[in-house]
């Protein structure tokens, strides 16, 4: 096993390249002065924040593979809590939870080059000078997260392709030439699912490296999100209402892609492929949300009432901007009953508040 950080990818995967679309308008602003003070504040806590990826965490140390084994997280439903997870054997147990780290890995990974190629559009896509500053700096450090998931994923020699999901989610946002969707699509959308999912795996891991740098990097993905939720803040309420509505199409299609099993698409689909290689029905581990909904509800509950990363970070943000007309409530209500069965609630009753201080969560060790 290469533990260099700087050696190549395994073999089995070599150098691909694809292409997408992306047309946009390059806007220029010849006023240079500050125009929205908070954004240009978080481009300088962003300067101040740089870090450096293979200097800053320790590649020295090995990857101990039987904690990342156990580096157990699916989405934000604690199904390791159930009577049905807890009845199949160790071994069973163990490949299915590594097997779903390295696959949400690969695609954390995947969607860190996604992150990249539209965080450097959105200089050049943003009309405003301080929302150009501050996502130079995000390009930076989306490099920097490409680069540290890359070594690490090195070290343990295994990259799973991207989910087929993701890629549609990454490829509509590079594609639209609407700025402020793709602001959404990126900053509201895809951080909140990259912030949440990162810091879920961290608290859920107990590998000493994969802990350190999913650290570092949510707390980069903070900023970020906070960027979106900031900049939309000012620009959502000068907006009519068609468009208005179009942005929340927008924001609602590709969140609902990666939960809706009707989209063909839905995460947990590709995910749940691992089950079945481990030798369990994929129809019986899904029919637990049912079979065993109360104590997945008080599971849950005692982690903050957060049902994975659309309802539980997604949702809350497009609620806090303005983005969340009872049009789209009740899309996303329609999606929930149809593929959860009704074990997660009424939206209107259990929408979780988006934390208020986003760095502070982050750090929090409780799921
Ligand atoms: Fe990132
Ligand atoms: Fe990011």
């Amino acid at each position: 096993m290469a533990s260099d950080p700087q050696s190549e990818l395994p073999e089995a995967h070599p150098t691909q390249t694809d292409g997408v679309h992306a047309a946009m308008e390059a806007v220029y602003n010849w006023n240079y002065d500050s125009e929205i003070d908070q954004l240009r504040t978080l481009y300088a806590n962003a300067l101040e924040r740089q870090w450096i990826g293979l200097r800053d965490l320790d590649w020295e140390q090995e990857i101990d593979r039987a904690a990342f084994s156990r580096s157990f997280s699916i989405g934000g439903v604690p199904i390791q809590e159930t009577d049905f997870w807890k009845s199949l054997p160790e071994d069973t147990r163990w490949e299915i939870a590594r097997g779903t780290a390295t696959f949400m890995l690969s695609n954390f990974l995947h969607g860190e080059q996604g992150a990249l190629m539209v965080a450097a559009q959105l200089v050049n896509a943003v009309p405003h000078m301080d929302g150009k500053f501050y996502a130079s700096t995000q390009t930076l450090d989306e490099a920097r997260h490409v680069e540290v998931f890359a070594a690490y994923i090195r070290k343990l020699g295994e990259v799973q392709p991207i989910a087929p999901g993701l890629k549609k989610l990454l490829d509509d946002v590079l594609a639209t030439d609407d700025w402020k969707k793709k602001a959404v699509g990126m900053q509201v959308v895809t951080e909140g699912l990259a912030l949440y999912s990162f810091r879920d795996m961290r608290n859920a891991s107990e590998e000493p490296l994969l802990r350190q740098l999913l650290t570092r990097v949510s707390q980069d993905e903070a900023r970020h999100t906070g960027y979106g939720i900031k900049y939309l803040n000012q620009v959502v309420p000068t907006l009519s209402d068609e468009e208005k509505a179009e942005i929340e199409d927008f924001a609602f299609e590709t969140a609902r892609l990666l939960i809706d099993s009707r989209s063909g698409l839905a995460l947990r689909q590709t995910a749940l492929k691992l089950w079945e290689s481990a030798g369990v029905d994929p129809a019986e581990a899904l029919g637990v949300l049912v079979k065993e909904r109360e104590t997945l509800r008080a599971a849950v509950e005692k982690r903050g009432g957060r049902w994975g990363p659309v309802r539980g970070f997604v949702i809350p943000t497009l609620r806090s901007i303005g983005l969340f007309s009872p049009r789209i409530e009740a899309a996303f209500q329609e999606v929930f009953d149809h593929n959860f069965q009704g074990a997660m609630g009424k939206l209107s009753e259990e929408l979780p508040e988006l934390p208020e201080d986003l760095e502070a969560w982050v750090m929090e060790e409780t799921n």
